[in-house]
């Protein structure tokens, strides 16, 4: 049974440990990115960024979100990570984890969620699932992060 909650200290190297086992999906440069922001969660930056992740019933942590209210914002939230490790996918744990965000962003008084994708091939499960749980595309960056490589931007009302 999976179970989507808040992390404890001693989930950080499974955490990282997801991380570093992505190399076929994450560059260098946003794996290492991606063990600063779980090393300063749980070091010091509770309050910047919010982490949850999903474990069954041996513990074990088989993905995570990472997000946050936009700077500035008093409606919109942002979701920066959301990550399965490789052998739990398809089993609706990275649905779980984003409605698990939604429950808490509406109960929080948030009214929108932004989440960003790249439209390279290796997002298309991402690019699926946003599309699926009803999130929209707003708009389009082209060679945003790369040529041929364009940022989309996906909204979704919670209230
Ligand atoms: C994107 C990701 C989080 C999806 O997690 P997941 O737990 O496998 O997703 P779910 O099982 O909840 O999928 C729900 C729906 O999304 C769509 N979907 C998910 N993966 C898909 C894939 N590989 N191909 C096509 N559709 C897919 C399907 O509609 C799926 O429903 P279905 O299985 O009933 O057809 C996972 O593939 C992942 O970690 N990818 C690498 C990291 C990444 O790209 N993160 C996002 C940017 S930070």
């Amino acid at each position: 049974m999976v179970q989507v909650g808040e992390p404890s200290e001693e989930d950080c190297s499974q955490l990282v440990s997801i991380v570093e086992s992505m190399g076929d999906c994450f560059t260098v440069e946003e794996r290492d990115l991606l063990k600063e922001l779980l090393n300063a969660y749980f070091s010091e930056n509770k309050d910047k960024y919010l982490l949850k992740i999903a474990k069954d019933s041996n513990n074990k942590v088989l993905g995570f979100v990472i997000y946050k209210q936009a700077d500035l914002s008093k409606s919109y939230w942002d979701i920066y990570w959301l990550v399965v490790s490789p052998e739990n996918r398809r089993k609706k744990i990275g649905t779980n984890l984003l409605t698990a965000v939604e429950n808490e962003v509406k109960q929080k008084g948030g009214t929108a969620i932004l989440v960003e994708a790249s439209s390279t091939a290796k997002y298309e499960p991402a690019r699926k699932l946003y599309e699926k749980m009803g999130y929209e595309q707003v708009c389009k960056l082209e060679n945003y992060y790369a040529p041929h490589d364009d940022k989309i931007l996906y909204r979704k009302g919670v209230r």
